[in-house]
């Protein structure tokens, strides 16, 4: 018995004590302190939440989650609205024509499958909140119909522009939305979702929050957003796509 505990203990010294000789710098590093070894684990084996988001998301959704020039993920609300697949699917291939990224690398980007896989199921898991909108009748994520954009005009009316003005150019309560600059940069569906979930952040009301006690029913966040839409100009030029490039390469390739 003793002597078995005593060639166990010599073989796990051994084992270890070889690595730690090859690799003397990874093995002297105190928890938490970055590595001055970059070369101790590949891009592509990174496998911890916090390190993964922090490279990958945080300089666009905030750091923890917790919404910059995109919006909150850490976000409850928009976390029982969404599915898991449908995020994965998301992260993977990107939202073409705005800033989002395809992170996949069968996509052009830089993390594998099993890397998109994590990022997605920790948000959930560690951001989410199952019971959030129980008897809250939520909205569908995506647009089930096509919106009727005379109605959304007056939806606006009702619903936005005590905020965002009667034409959406803006107030000091809201910024300007209807604008080409805004409009260029942001899918039909970012826009769906900014609708349905707010953004609590920056003090953005969700759909139940815009007018007290009126909560916004899923037609009139279809045809809201159809009206947004269709005040985006068809061919915004030039400017708009090379400042997509921009970011999305800016987005790929932090570093640089
Ligand atoms: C360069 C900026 C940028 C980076 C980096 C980025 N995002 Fe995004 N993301 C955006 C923008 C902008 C949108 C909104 C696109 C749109 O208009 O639909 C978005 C949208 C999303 C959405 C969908 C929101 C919705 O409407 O349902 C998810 C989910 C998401 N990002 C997750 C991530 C994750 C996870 C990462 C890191 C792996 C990441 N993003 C990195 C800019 C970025
Ligand atoms: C109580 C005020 C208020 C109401 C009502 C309101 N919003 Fe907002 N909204 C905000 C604030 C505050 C922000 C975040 C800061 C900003 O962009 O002004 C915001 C942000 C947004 C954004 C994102 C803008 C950006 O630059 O990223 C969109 C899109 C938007 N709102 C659409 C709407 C629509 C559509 C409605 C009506 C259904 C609405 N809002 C109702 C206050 C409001």
């Amino acid at each position: 018995m003793k002597l078995q505990r005593i060639r166990t203990l010599s073989a796990i010294a051994v084992f270890s004590l070889v690595p730690c000789l090859l690799m003397l710098a990874a093995c002297s590093t105190p928890h938490g302190e970055p590595q001055t070894d970059s070369e101790t684990v590949a891009p592509s084996q990174v496998s911890d939440f916090g390190t993964l988001y922090a490279q990958n998301c945080a300089g666009c959704h905030g750091a923890e989650g917790r919404g910059g020039a995109s919006i909150a993920l850490a976000n409850p609300v928009y976390l029982a609205i969404i599915d898991e697949a449908t995020m994965r699917n998301i992260v993977a291939n990107g939202v073409h024509g705005t800033s989002m990224p395809a992170f996949v690398q069968s996509a052009g980007g830089m993390l594998t499958e099993q890397q998109i896989e994590v990022i997605t199921t920790e948000i959930f898991s560690r951001w989410g909140r199952k019971q959030v909108l129980d008897g809250a009748n939520p909205p569908s994520y995506a647009a089930k119909v096509a919106g009727n954009v005379a109605h959304g005009q007056l939806v606006f009316g009702t619903y936005c522009a005590s905020c965002h003005g009667s034409e959406g150019a803006g107030t000091p309560k809201g910024s300007a939305i209807t604008n080409d600059s805004f409009l260029a940069l942001v899918s039909n569906q970012g826009l769906r979702t900014m609708v349905i979930t707010g953004r609590p952040e920056l003090g953005a009301p969700d759909w139940r929050g815009n007018v007290p006690g009126r909560s916004m029913t899923d037609q009139e966040i279809t045809d809201v957003v159809a009206w947004l839409v269709s005040r985006r100009a068809e061919n915004p030029g030039q400017p708009y796509s090379a400042l997509n490039d921009t970011q999305q390469s800016k987005a790929q390739h932090p570093e640089k």
